[in-house]
Parts: structure tokens; C-alpha cells; sequence
């Protein structure tokens, strides 16, 4: 059995962990061959590969990134490298030649539509759900999320000595375009006081008379975390935004910080080293029982998998019942 595993979209810290998981059982434990395709789909049409043996998995563990390389190439898609080639029958045809049994494809929501389509073309792919912002359908976590909470909620707990020093608001804004699973977990871990999520619509009111209820009660400052897809007024980034409604809305002093990308760059915390090695290690055992077209995915505690077809296209959204939302709300959190 020779194997082909790539990396697609956006790095994360977890990525290489999963690579290590896959390849040593797959070398170790069944004996098979696997190659590293590089960024992503994009190395499968130029075909740029390397072959992994046990010494080139040594130190992933701990390594942020991908030793892979990625990319956001989509070959269903117009647009980019080698546009007007007809890049899915590309792929097709470079897959026989470098003789792949199977694929891994490491990705999040994007990479899984693509290898929906891959899947239906006939070719054998387990695929692995990768992203900070948890918003995979079909796994109630994905690996590099409790990182980025960790690395989030930190942020939060430093800026709190600031906010309450200066008595100001301080809005923290964290990623997530669609879903606001980084701001839940990290907002009510570091104990914002306002957390903004896209799935939630919100008053700048509510927000303002919040903040003005805690300087009533004795409490002159305030945290303010929000997601980065919240909706604005179009032209501001969501932190600055919010942060110069609030100032015009309470009068208090507000300082805004975008956390970006620190929050996806590097260590893994030891859940997601764990996630990703056990995520690994069961596409491996799913490639040997020769169980294709499906995602791995996380259950409880139980790794299980899904048919590709019913995850592509879908998001996992918060909803008003899950219940860090409704704990947090009867705290007096408030969520717009
Ligand atoms: O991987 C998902 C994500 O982290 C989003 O939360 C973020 O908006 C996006 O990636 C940005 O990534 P890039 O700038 O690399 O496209």
C-alpha cells in the first residue's frame, strides 16, 4: 500500500502532530509506503512529493505549521496555478503515475468539499479535519482549536490587568469568519464580560448599557471579545469597530488588539498533540480495512468516521442552546 499525504488551507498547530500519527503507524504497524505531497492540492498537479521514512518524522510532536507546505488551491475552482488545465483530470492522471493507492488529506472545511469531489471520482481518500475554528460538521473538535483557545484565552487574562489599571474597555478580536467557536471557548475561559459571535446578532446598545451597568456597580472596565466575521459597518476591522461604538456609546476610554495570527501559529497543547496523533493513527487503521471516502472524526471521547459526502458543504455553527452560551448568559454575560 503507498500512501500520498498532503496538507491543504490554512496552517495550524496540530498539522505536523497528524502527519507523524499517520506515517509512523502506516510505516511502523502496516508495513506501507507513504509519500508527502507538498501544498496541498497544488503539489499533487505539479508533482512534488518526497517520500517519508521514520527519521524524517522525527520531531513533528511539538512543531507548529505544516513540514508539508499548504495551500488554498482549489482544483475545482477557477483561478489559480495552471489556469485553463483541466486540473481535477490533472490530478487523476498524476496519482496513477506516482502510484498512489490512497490519499490523506489533512484540511478543513474546503479541502473537505474538495476531496468529496476527489471521492466520487473514484479515488481512495481518508481525510483528517483540520482547523482552529472547530467549524467542521461531524466532529465535535477538531484538532488546533484548544490551542487557539489557549493561546486566545491568555491574550484575555493579560488584558485584563490593562483594563482594570486604566479603567478602560478593552475589545479583543479573535478569528473566526463564520463561526464563533474561538470567542465562546476563549471569552468565557478568560471571563469577558461581552463576547460577540457571527451566529448571534447584536445592539451596540445592549453592549454600552452592560458596560455602563458594571461602572454603576463598581466596576469600571470591561472585556469585549469578538469574532472577526461579526457583522459592521463594512469598512472597519470587527475589534475597531466595536471598540469606537462602545466609545461613542459609554464615553469610557476603549482600546481594540487583533490577535490574528498568533493564535494559529506554533506549539500544539498536549489535547491537541493527543487529538491529532489518535486522529492519525485511526486514518491508518481506516486505510488498512480498506474503509474509504470517509473523515475521521471526534465523538465524546470515541474517534469514529464519517462519510465525506454528508460532511462537504457544511458548517458547525454555535447555537443559542449549546451550553456555554446559556451558562454564560445566566452569569450576565452578555452576547448582544
Ligand atoms: O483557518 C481558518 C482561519 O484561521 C480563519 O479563522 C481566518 O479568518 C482565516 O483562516 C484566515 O486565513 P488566511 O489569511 O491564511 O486565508
Amino acid at each position: 500500500m503507498r500512501i500520498g499525504i498532503l496538507t491543504s488551507g490554512g496552517d495550524c498547530p496540530g498539522i505536523n502532530a497528524t502527519i507523524r500519527g499517520v506515517c509512523k503507524k502506516a510505516i511502523l504497524h502496516y508495513g506501507m509506503e507513504v509519500i508527502g505531497i507538498h501544498s496541498g492540492f497544488q503539489g499533487l498537479m505539479t508533482k512534488e512529493t518526497e517520500p517519508f521514512t521514520i527519521t524524517s518524522l522525527s520531531g513533528l510532536l511539538t512543531q507548529g505549521g505544516t513540514i508539508l507546505g499548504t495551500s488554498r488551491e482549489k482544483p475545482f475552482k477557477r483561478g489559480g496555478l495552471m489556469e485553463g488545465v483541466d486540473k481535477p483530470a490533472l490530478i487523476m492522471k498524476n496519482i496513477k503515475e506516482l502510484g498512489l493507492d490512497c490519499l490523506v488529506c489533512i484540511g478543513g472545511n474546503g479541502t473537505q468539499k474538495t476531496t468529496a469531489r476527489f471521492v466520487e471520482m473514484g479515488v481512495n481518500i481518508v481525510a483528517i479535519p483540520k482547523t482552529i475554528d472547530n467549524d467542521i460538521w461531524g466532529t465535535d473538535f477538531s484538532f488546533g482549536f484548544d490551542t487557539a483557545v489557549s493561546i486566545a484565552t491568555d491574550a484575555i487574562d493579560r488584558l485584563h490587568f490593562t483594563a482594570s489599571s486604566h479603567k478602560r474597555v478593552m475589545v479583543i478580536e479573535v478569528m473566526g469568519h463564520n463561526a464563533g467557536w474561538i470567542a465562546l471557548y476563549a471569552g468565557m475561559a478568560g471571563g469577558g464580560d461581552v463576547i460577540l459571535i457571527p451566529e448571534i446578532p447584536y445592539s451596540i446598545h445592549n453592549v454600552g448599557e452592560l458596560i455602563l451597568n458594571r461602572l454603576k456597580q463598581g466596576k469600571p472596565y470591561s472585556i469585549v471579545v469578538v469574532a472577526e466575521g461579526i457583522p459592521t459597518d463594512g469598512r472597519k476591522r470587527a475589534g475597531e469597530y466595536i471598540a469606537q461604538e462602545i466609545e461613542y456609546e459609554t464615553g469610557i476610554e476603549t482600546r481594540e488588539t487583533v490577535l490574528g495570527y498568533i493564535q494559529r501559529g506554533g506549539s500544539p497543547t498536549p489535547f491537541d498533540r493527543n487529538l491529532a496523533t489518535r486522529m492519525g493513527g485511526h486514518a491508518a487503521d481506516l486505510i488498512a480495512s480498506g474503509q474509504f471516502g470517509r473523515m475521521i472524526a471526534l465523538r465524546g471521547n470515541e474517534i469514529s468516521s464519517i462519510p465525506l459526502a454528508e460532511v462537504a458543504g457544511k458548517l458547525k455553527l454555535v447555537t443559542e442552546d449549546n451550553d456555554l452560551v446559556v451558562q454564560g448568559r445566566q452569569m450576565g454575560v452578555c452576547f448582544g
